[in-house]
């Protein structure tokens, strides 16, 4: 297949470029590099343009005749979309609505979309279903909502076919160590461990240590990124006009951030210096995929399955690139 994937420059999206590249398929990245670096995408496969930008888009479509796309392409800070929701309504929706129309007038309606856990908010019930109440409790996430409903909405009417992944926290690097995560400003917690022990931070700061959890700090799901990009290549191959996917992506075992940081430790064998402030408002105590639909649907079944497993990769790219991209 010929696949656009919109912010293939960024972290996710680059292991995604990667996979389908691996798997044959004629895959090109498009993003302007706000936050992505172009050293993550193949020489030769990056369009530079932004989502607002319909009719560039609309030519990468039509000129190397796009089967299918897979939509990354967003901003994905929660805390920057409270103090400025307006730039995450602006990139991630009517971007978003940029996009669909771009597919609409060059006649490509297969699209993969990144959604999130932010979408449920704080769940009722964990392990989190698909039939937990989509109630987000940021701008980010509605931001994510909404796009959800524009893809239900766009099938209906116009014959799309999408998939809306909901992943846990994205996590790891490609196993070669070749590719990885480098945010800036970086918020996640194993890369920001991983900069501790290369002694690029001082410490690591635990955001509350009295949640209801066995040891008193919150618990995520941690899902590889190239388990996410499997996911990815294996739902496209479902879409057809009409299709309506919407599945966790998670590995349904949930670490605590304790556990995380004791991972970190043993992994690298470094010291790991760690204080304890204030719970960040908005954070559920535990989130945790129940993402047997994904299973059942797609067949798939994540490869890493263990924390060790992930950062043992995290590590390898952040041991190799300790300044990320820059050189
Ligand atoms: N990282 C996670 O744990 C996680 C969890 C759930 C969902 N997601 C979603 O997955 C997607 C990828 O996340 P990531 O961690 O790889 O983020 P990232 O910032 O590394 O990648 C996003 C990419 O999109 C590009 N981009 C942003 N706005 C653009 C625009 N208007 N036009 C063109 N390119 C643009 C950026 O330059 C960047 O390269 C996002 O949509 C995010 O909301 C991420």
């Amino acid at each position: 297949m010929r696949i656009l994937v919109t912010g293939g420059a960024g972290y996710i999206g680059s292991h995604a470029v990667k996979l389908l590249g691996r798997a044959g398929h004629d895959v090109w990245a498009y993003d302007n590099l706000v936050y992505g670096h172009r050293a993550a995408v193949p020489q030769g496969r990056l369009i530079e343009g932004d989502l607002h930008d319909r009719g560039l888009l609309e030519r990468s479509l039509r000129e190397r005749n796009i089967d299918a796309v897979m939509h990354f392409a967003a901003f994905a800070a929660v805390g920057e979309s409270v103090a400025d929701p307006a730039k995450y309504y602006r990139n991630n929706v009517v971007g978003s609505l940029s996009l669909l129309e771009a597919m609409r007038a060059a006649d490509v309606k297969k699209i993969v979309f990144s959604s999130t856990t932010a979408t449920y908010g704080v769940p009722e019930q964990v392990p989190i279903t698909e039939a937990e109440k989509q109630r987000p409790i940021n701008p980010y996430g509605y931001t994510k909502l909404v796009v959800e409903q524009a893809l239900s909405d766009y099938t209906h009417a116009y014959g799309f076919g999408y998939a809306a992944l909901r992943y846990f926290n994205a996590s790891g690097a490609s196993p070669d160590g070749d590719i990885g995560e480098d945010h800036t400003p970086e918020t996640h917690l194993i890369p920001l461990v991983l900069q501790t022990a290369l002694g690029q931070r001082e410490r690591i700061t635990i955001f509350g240590e009295d949640y209801p959890t066995p040891d008193g700090t919150c618990i995520r799901d941690y899902v590889h990124v190239d388990d996410l990009g499997s996911a990815h290549v294996m739902a496209l191959e479902r879409l057809a006009p009409g299709v309506e996917l919407k599945l966790n992506l998670g590995t349904g075992r949930g670490y605590s951030v304790r556990e995380v940081i004791d991972s970190c430790r043993k992994v690298t064998g470094r010291t790991i210096n760690v204080v304890i402030g204030e719970r960040r408002p908005g954070d559920p105590p535990e989130l945790i995929a129940d993402a047997s639909l994904a299973r059942r649907t797609l067949g798939w079944e994540p490869q890493y399955t263990t924390i060790d497993a992930i950062v043992a990769t995290a590590w390898r790219w952040h041991n190799s690139h300790p300044r990320g991209y820059a050189v």
